[in-house]
């Protein structure tokens, strides 16, 4: 086509701002910047392939199967659903929603119960997003483990019903790249690769006042301060197991347990006011000192 033919006009998207919700979503996570930008990226490319198929041009087919890299409780099943959610309103997905497994769920007890058990999942998923945390540990027992007969199901499964799912696979950083580089088949199948960072302890101070409010709680500045010197303490001794905003959301609901007992026997003749309702104080935000940092598990706080 000469370069001064005027293209043919594009019509407008069906009715609705496509990316208005997703935005509202998004805007209320702490941090993320990097996954947030990704996430528009991929509703620009949908957007401009919607608009270069109805100028007739090649809008490719493409696929939308991800890697999404983080430790624990840094936001990828919570950005997983926005994404299905995404591609549901762009009209990639029929459904959007989306089937959470693991290991577990995919991998049977006996030779071929894996393959029905992963094809089972994958239908359940079909118009959806199949999301499988802890993907690495499929490729945990070697060639003669069931994880690998799940790796070869939904392989296959992505190539016989490539526009009817996305996979996503999740994990820590290490053990990802490790399952990618032992299964060298597999970086191509999944273009769009997404990493989680850890959250700041100011990042994590936010998400607690957002966790928070949205509960209709106040840490008071007290609880904030003694809040802060524990994440700090906290991220430092648990490197590796630190489980980011999913710990401090196990703190906010235990210092709401806590601080219905505190008010329960400090108010045992009268009701308290709407304020105390509120108010978490920093002896409803119980924290052990911690012994050594190895062998806690997340949530576990000293009471
Ligand atoms: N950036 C963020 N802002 C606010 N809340 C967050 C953020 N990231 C995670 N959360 C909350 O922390 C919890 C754990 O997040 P999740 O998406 O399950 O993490 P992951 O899947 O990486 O383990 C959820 O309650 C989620 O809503
Ligand atoms: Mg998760």
């Amino acid at each position: 086509m000469p370069d001064n033919e005027p293209l043919p006009a594009v019509k407008p998207l069906p009715p609705g701002d496509h990316y208005a919700d997703i935005q509202r979503e998004l805007d209320v996570m702490i941090g993320l910047d990097n996954v947030k930008s990704l996430v528009y990226e991929i509703y620009a490319m949908l957007q401009v392939a919607h608009m270069r198929s109805e100028a007739g041009l090649n809008s490719g087919a493409h696929v939308y199967h991800m890697i999404f890299k983080g430790n624990p409780g840094t936001g990828k099943t919570t950005i997983a659903r926005i994404v299905a959610k995404l591609l549901q309103k762009m009209g990639v997905l029929s459904k959007g929603h989306l089937i959470e497994v693991e290991r577990a769920d995919l991998v049977g007890e006996y030779i071929g119960h894996t393959a029905q058990k992963t094809r089972d999942l994958v239908r359940k998923a079909s118009g959806g997003v199949l999301f499988v945390d802890e993907a690495y540990s499929l490729a945990r027992g070697g060639e003669k483990d069931f994880g690998k007969e799940a790796i070869d199901t939904l392989v296959k499964a992505m190539e016989d019903m490539r526009t009817q799912f996305v996979l996503i696979l999740a994990g820590y950083p290490a053990e990802i790249d490790h399952f990618l580089l032992t299964n060298p088949g597999l970086p191509s199948r999944f273009p769009i690769q997404i990493d989680f960072p850890d959250y700041t302890v100011d990042q994590l101070i936010q998400i607690a006042e957002l966790m928070a409010k949205e509960r209709d709680y106040t840490l008071l500045p007290q609880s904030l301060f003694k809040l802060r010197q524990h994440l700090m303490q906290e991220k430092q001794m648990s490197l590796f197991s630190f489980s980011n905003a999913r710990y401090v959301r196990n703190m906010i609901e235990k210092s709401i347990r806590h601080q219905a007992v505190r008010l329960l026997t400090q108010y045992s003749n009268s009701v308290p006011g709407k304020h105390e309702l509120m108010s978490i104080r920093p002896e409803d935000l119980k924290v052990d000192v911690p012994v050594n940092g190895s062998g806690r598990k997340d949530g576990i706080l000293g009471s």
